[in-house]
């Protein structure tokens, strides 16, 4: 196809179809960096590189879709989180956005833990040598061969998310002749996302223990009677994509009244309180979202304050950011395969991949954005919608987006900000092959999870 202008496009804004779009941006070769991995730029042939190596060359040597990784990001942000917080605080890495044996190793370097919510998470943490002490396991219903396992490890606490399993963990400890760290998750009845939070009625979840009608203050009468358990803490968490603080303002309120109410009853005061993650990233240029040193400024203020008030010993606070660290660090870079103007509409451009690779559009109808990464282009920008190869109409990567309108078949496309809850919730949706996860770092192309092949999938098939 020659890379003349499509016959739908381009599209001037005032006559533009409904969609969660703004207005196309001035120049749709600027990459902006909010939204992009720190060292991603464009060399002197106007293609994109990362890492000081380019697209062309890395879709080259590891094909597409592929995940391409800033490595030298990723720790920039690891030692943001990390010493922002400080010596008096932990960060816990949310392991759930994206796991590997290397990103393990680079958070061990930088001084950061681990949280972990299932056995597979637990065993890629040991494997690469995270200290068993700086794990937390999570998760609404671990199972009794995963709990043995992460005592037997040696975690430095499993948080406790129902009634049921503050007696198992309690039985199994004891079985092993071992006293475990636990905290209790807890539900505030706040719900966070993006600028909005709702401050009542979110009991209605299945995760943690609802401090509404007494059961948090009851779990934790439970687990201080366990000879098992020892009660280090109350954790809460209360959403995701949060930009606005005043959501944790409200959630640390309510967990120091309850370390009170602790204190009033039992006697104790304890010693910890776990924050969660949910912190908020740009995944296309409106979005604003904070610096690590804000976050961290803020939290320990409204904590601090809380506890005054309270008069109970400031706790020691630990915060579990995962999107925030690795979200902004990734990008999927596709090959263009069809393009097909629907005229009066917009643009469908379909790449290698899709649902299988990014299904967050698909499930939680996420924004992205999306830039021609093999060339620039002088052509107008014209209304696209980014979809994928499966056999599903809800399979959109980008809903909406401008590329330019001489996009053709065989260009390379980069959709930034896909570090998190990507890879980590890739499938295998029509038997697609999930892509490999590439590291890239001065000048060097390292592949850290290996693309899919079609043994591994016959392996699988036992027949
Ligand atoms: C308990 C807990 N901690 C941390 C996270 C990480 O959230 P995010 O990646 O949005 O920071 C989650 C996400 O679901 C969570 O459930």
């Amino acid at each position: 196809m020659s890379r003349s202008a499509h016959p739908a496009g381009p599209r001037h804004a005032d006559v533009l179809p409904e969609g969660h779009y703004s207005a196309p941006p001035a120049d749709l070769n600027t990459l902006d960096p909010k939204v992009w991995a720190q060292t991603v730029a464009r060399d002197a042939d106007g293609v994109v590189t990362v890492g000081g190596i380019d697209v062309k060359t890395l879709a080259e040597q590891h094909g597409t879709p592929s995940y391409i990784l800033d490595e030298a990001d990723f720790r920039a942000r690891a030692r943001a989180w990390r010493g922002a917080f400080g010596a008096d605080a932990d960060v816990f890495y949310a392991g759930k956005a994206f796991l590997s044996r290397a990103v393990v190793r680079w958070l061990h370097e930088e001084g950061l833990n681990l949280d972990v919510c299932s056995g597979g998470e637990l065993a890629t943490a040991l494997s690469a040598g995270m200290p068993a002490d700086r794990i937390a396991f999570h998760g609404n219903n671990k199972s009794v061969e995963e709990i043995r396992r992460a005592i037997e490890a040696g975690v430095g606490r499993i948080v406790l998310d129902s009634f049921q399993e503050i007696v198992r963990v309690a039985h199994i400890a004891q079985e092993l002749g071992k006293r475990q760290r636990v905290q209790i998750r807890i539900t505030v009845g706040v719900e966070a996302h993006t600028h909005e939070f709702i401050a009542t009625a979110h009991e209605d979840q299945k995760f943690g223990i609802p401090l509404a009608g007494g059961q948090a203050a009851e779990a934790v009468r439970r687990a201080l009677r366990l000879d098992g358990l020892e009660l280090i803490g109350i954790h809460s968490h209360i959403g995701s994509q949060i930009f606005d603080m005043s959501g944790f303002e409200v959630a640390a309120h309510r967990v120091v009244g309850l370390l009170k109410d602790i204190r009033d009853e039992h006697g104790v005061e304890l010693p910890e309180i776990d924050l969660g993650g949910g912190l908020g990233i740009a995944y296309t240029s409106d979005d604003d979202p904070r610096e690590p040193h804000e976050i961290a400024k803020a939290l320990t203020e409204i904590v601090t304050r809380e506890c005054e008030a309270a008069r109970l010993r400031t706790p020691r606070i630990s915060v579990e950011p995962g999107r925030a660290i690795v979200g902004p660090t990734a990008f999927t870079l596709y090959e263009v395969g069809t393009i097909k103007p629907l005229d009066g509409l917009r643009t469908y451009v379909s790449v290698d991949g899709g649902m299988s690779d990014n299904i967050r559009t698909a499930l939680y109808d996420a924004e992205y954005s999306v830039a021609l990464v093999s060339r620039t282009s002088d052509a107008e920008p014209m209304l696209a919608r980014v979809v994928g190869k499966h056999c599903e109409s809800g399979d959109i990567v980008v809903k909406d987006a401008f590329l330019p309108a001489d996009l053709a078949p065989g260009d390379l496309i980069a959709v930034p900000a896909t570090g998190a809850y990507c890879r980590s919730m890739a499938s295998n949706y029509n038997h697609v092959l999930r892509p490999p996860v590439v590291a890239v770092n001065d000048g060097e192309a390292r592949v850290i999870v290996r693309r899919e092949t079609e043994e591994d999938l016959l392996r699988l098939d036992v027949g």
